[in-house]
């Protein structure tokens, strides 16, 4: 009987709880089901995942607008934890050690094995939760203030889906820089969220006088920039409040892709379009480090302030996908395993 019962608990240490799709489609597609750890191999460690942040990008490779390699697949890019094994040849990385990653597919799980390269250690004091909030949304709004355009003071900017993810980040991060913001949202509930955010104004997206207020707040000369998240449903009148010379960064597209894009207008008006991913501005090691010692360091000083942080259980990841579709979440979402 003894016998038995140690097996048992051995079977379930053994067995990590991790999200599969068979195939793509809806969030119910997303199945939570266990399966055995495996060990380590050389340059890898295994990681006992404590948080995984939620990104939009996830419901892509749901769905199918995105690909995915082959079947069963596990979602999700980003996850902090603490390293729980090692593998032959790992140097920068212990038993213990408190990391984190971004951008390598397969996070919606309890336990995982990782390659080091991508592998980052988090400060003391910052906990797997914060970092889950901050690694993908963080760098994301790190990569559009600093690098994209480096926002000044006296930047008039304008954020799309400012009560968001990325959007909540990004607007935080801006007024630091000496910026007047100005968000939008979905709802008239959101608009609370945006102003505690810090924006300087707030108009529902769809709202018929946003471009005509937008233009008396800039003196009719229109913003410098407008950071562009949602795509097909802003893209277009996001063009007529944008100064001459100035910059739209159509970095997501969560409305779906815009259908036209005017280069005649973009032309006569000077106006610079980017369209900026993380994996073409992190490109090695050394950027990767600065990126997240930026992004922490935002954090320790309060740039991001309390983060606004939504948790459901690794098991309702169907639940939260559904919930950041239908444009329920604000700020940052997590699975906890
Ligand atoms: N370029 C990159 O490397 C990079 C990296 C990370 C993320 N991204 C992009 O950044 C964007 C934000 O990502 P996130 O994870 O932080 O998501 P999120 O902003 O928390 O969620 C998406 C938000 O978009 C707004 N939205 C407007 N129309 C929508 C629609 N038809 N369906 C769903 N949402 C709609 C909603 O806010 P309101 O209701 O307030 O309008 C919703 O809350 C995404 O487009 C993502 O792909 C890009």
């Amino acid at each position: 009987m003894l016998t038995d019962m140690s097996g048992l608990i051995t079977e379930i240490a053994n067995k990590s709880g991790i999200v599969k799709i068979y195939k793509q489609g809806a969030p119910s597609v997303l199945g939570y089901e266990r399966e055995t750890i495996t060990e380590p191999g050389p340059g890898e460690v295994r990681v006992r995942q404590e948080a995984i942040g939620l990104n939009f990008v996830d419901t892509y490779y749901r769905d199918g607008k995105f690909p995915v390699k082959s079947f069963p697949y596990t979602p999700g890019v980003e996850a902090a934890g603490v390293i729980e094994a090692v593998g032959p040849w790992v140097t920068e990385f212990n038993v213990g050690d408190h990391v984190g990653y971004h951008f390598i597919t397969g996070a919606y799980a309890e336990s995982r094995v990782v390659s080091t390269q991508q592998l980052i250690h988090i400060p003391a004091g910052i906990t797997s939760d914060e970092a889950a909030a901050i690694l993908v949304k963080g760098f994301t709004a790190r990569m559009l203030v600093k690098a994209v355009h480096p926002v000044k003071p006296g930047d008039v900017v304008l954020v799309h889906a400012a009560a968001g993810g990325v959007g909540t980040l990004l607007t935080k991060w801006a007024k630091a820089l000496g910026a007047t913001v100005i968000g939008t949202t979905g709802s008239e509930e959101k608009k609370e969220v945006v102003l505690a955010n810090g924006a300087d104004y707030v108009f529902l997206a769809e709202c018929r006088e946003f471009v005509h207020s937008v233009l008396e707040i800039t003196n009719g000369q229109g913003v410098d920039v407008v950071f562009d998240g949602v795509g097909k449903d802003t893209f277009t009148h996001s063009l007529d409040l944008i100064r001459k010379g100035g910059k739209i960064v159509l970095y997501g597209s969560s409305s779906g892709q815009p259908e036209h894009i005017d280069h005649g207008l973009l032309r006569e008006r000077s106006i610079i379009m980017a369209t900026p991913t993380l994996s073409a501005y992190i490109t090695d090691r050394e950027v990767l480090e600065e990126y997240a010692a930026d992004t922490f360091g935002a954090f320790q000083n309060g740039i991001f302030e309390k983060l606004a942080i939504t948790r459901y259980p690794l098991s309702k990841a169907n639940q939260a996908q559904a919930d950041l579709e239908a444009r329920k979440t604000t700020g940052s979402v997590i699975l906890v395993p």
